[in-house]
C-alpha cells in the first residue's frame, strides 16, 4: 500500500500511552507512599493547567520547564519541600514513565498492520522528553521503529489545544489540506476536542468507562470512543 493510502494515526503520549500516575513510585521513595498518588495527580493537573494558561497569555515555556515548575507547585501545595537533587531525579524518572496495560497489545497490532497504518507520536513534550520516553520505555522501545515520526510542538511555541498544533500534525504527517484524513488517539478530553475543532478525526480512550462526559460543545465529541488504545486501532481500521 502506498503511504498516502495508509490511515494516519497520531498517538498522544502523556496520559494515553504513558501513565503519568506511574511517577508515583518515584515520588513514594521521596515523600512516602501515602502522599505519592496525590502528588502525582496534582503535578499532572498543574502541568496541564500551566500549558493552557501560558497559551492564553500568548507566552511560552518548554514542556520540560512547565513540568518542572508544576512539580514545585504540587509539592508546595502539599506543604512539602523539594530538594534540587530530588527535582532532578523526578524529572529523569518522568522520561521513563510506564505504559498503560493494553499498550503492548496495541504495539503488536501496529506491527501487524504496518502496511495499513502510518503511526506517529504527537505530544506537547519536547523532542528530548519524547525521544527519551520512546527509547527508554521497556514496552515502547522495541517498537520505536513503527512510529514514522515523533511530532512535537516545541518549534511552534504553543501547546495543545491551540489549532496551530493540529495544523502542524496534519502537515508533518503528509496530509496538508486534508485534516479529516488524520486521526488523533488520546485519553485527554481537551486534546480530543482540540483535534475535532481543528477538523481532524479523534478517538477518545475511555479507560474509566464513563463515555464522553465533556460538555464544552457537542461539536467536539470524538469520532469514536474505545476502552483502550488497542481497541481504538481496531475501530479505526474498520471505520
Ligand atoms: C501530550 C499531553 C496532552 O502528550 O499530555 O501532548
Amino acid at each position: 500500500m502506498e503511504s498516502s493510502e495508509k490511515v494516519v494515526i497520531a498517538f498522544d503520549l502523556y496520559g494515553t500511552l504513558l501513565s503519568t500516575d506511574s511517577i508515583a513510585d518515584e515520588l513514594a521513595t521521596i515523600y512516602g507512599g501515602d502522599k505519592a498518588q496525590s502528588l502525582a495527580t496534582v503535578w499532572r493537573r498543574y502541568q496541564l493547567e500551566y500549558t493552557w494558561r501560558i497559551n492564553s497569555m500568548g507566552q511560552y515555556k518548554s514542556f520540560s520547564e512547565i513540568t518542572r515548575n508544576a512539580l514545585a507547585h504540587a509539592v508546595a501545595e502539599h506543604g512539602l519541600t523539594l530538594a534540587v537533587s530530588d527535582a532532578a531525579r523526578l524529572m529523569t524518572a518522568y522520561d521513563a514513565l510506564h505504559v498503560f496495560p493494553e499498550i503492548p497489545a496495541a504495539m503488536k497490532l501496529l506491527q501487524g498492520n504496518k502496511d495499513a497504518v502510518s503511526a506517529h507520536i504527537f505530544s506537547n513534550g519536547t523532542d528530548q522528553m519524547v525521544g527519551s520516553s520512546i527509547r527508554t520505555s521497556p514496552e515502547l522501545s522495541p517498537h520505536a521503529d513503527i512510529f514514522q515520526s515523533l511530532i512535537t510542538v516545541d518549534g511552534l511555541r504553543c501547546f495543545k489545544p491551540d489549532p496551530r498544533t493540529y495544523a502542524h500534525l496534519v502537515e508533518q504527517s503528509g496530509k496538508k489540506g486534508h485534516p479529516g484524513d488524520v486521526w488523533v488517539v488520546s485519553a485527554n478530553p481537551f486534546d480530543v476536542a482540540g483535534a475535532k475543532a481543528a477538523g481532524l478525526k479523534s478517538a477518545f480512550i475511555d479507560r474509566q468507562g464513563q463515555g464522553w462526559i465533556d460538555r464544552l460543545d457537542e461539536m467536539y465529541m470524538p469520532t469514536l470512543i474505545a476502552g483502550g488504545v488497542d481497541q481504538a486501532i481496531k475501530s479505526i481500521l474498520n471505520y
